[in-house]
């Protein structure tokens, strides 16, 4: 598909050209793998000094590992474990600036140093998966994130109805 390649001075506006790119991504196939493995590439394409992007999605009480881009990850994790599990069982983003100095982060990659996770919900509130995000930069992310990922979860959680 077409995605174009554009510069951006502020975090508010690289999320809202994402999210344009990724309510397309959505508009393309009914089927949700498809659009989750566009939605981890576009994250991973857009998002600067990123080393992996990617969804858990919450099946039988646990999260599975979904499509991402990275290094390969930890197949499943609890509601409650690591951040994912944590974010999944408060169903509120987390955003770590250190990964390890805190208690419950679960190594993926010796490079990331930072991570925030977003939960997906689905209309009727019930949680659906989340968006994991990990970078090599300690405090990557913020607030500007939390929105623009929480605006993607949304718009992710609307292809997953129709
Ligand atoms: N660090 C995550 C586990 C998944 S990897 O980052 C891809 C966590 O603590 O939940």
């Amino acid at each position: 598909m077409d995605i174009e390649y554009k510069a951006f001075d502020s975090k508010p506006g690289l999320y809202s050209y994402i999210n344009e790119q990724l309510q397309k991504i959505t508009e393309e196939t009914k089927d949700i793998t498809a659009v989750l493995a566009n939605a981890s590439a576009l994250l991973m394409m857009e998002l600067k000094t990123v080393n992996w992007a990617g969804f858990y999605l919450y099946k039988n009480g646990r999260l599975i590992l979904g499509p991402f881009q990275g290094k390969p990850a930890v197949a499943e994790i609890a509601v409650g474990a690591g951040v994912c599990g944590t974010a999944a069982e408060t169903l509120e983003v987390q955003i770590v600036e250190d990964v390890h100095s805190c208690c419950n982060h679960i190594a993926c990659d010796i490079a990331t140093n930072s991570e925030i996770v977003v939960p997906i919900l689905l209309a009727d509130g019930t949680l659906y998966g989340v968006i994991d995000i990990d970078s090599p930069v300690p405090a990557r992310f913020d607030s500007e994130d939390a929105d623009g990922l929480s605006r993607a979860a949304e718009i992710i959680s609307n292809a997953v109805k129709s």
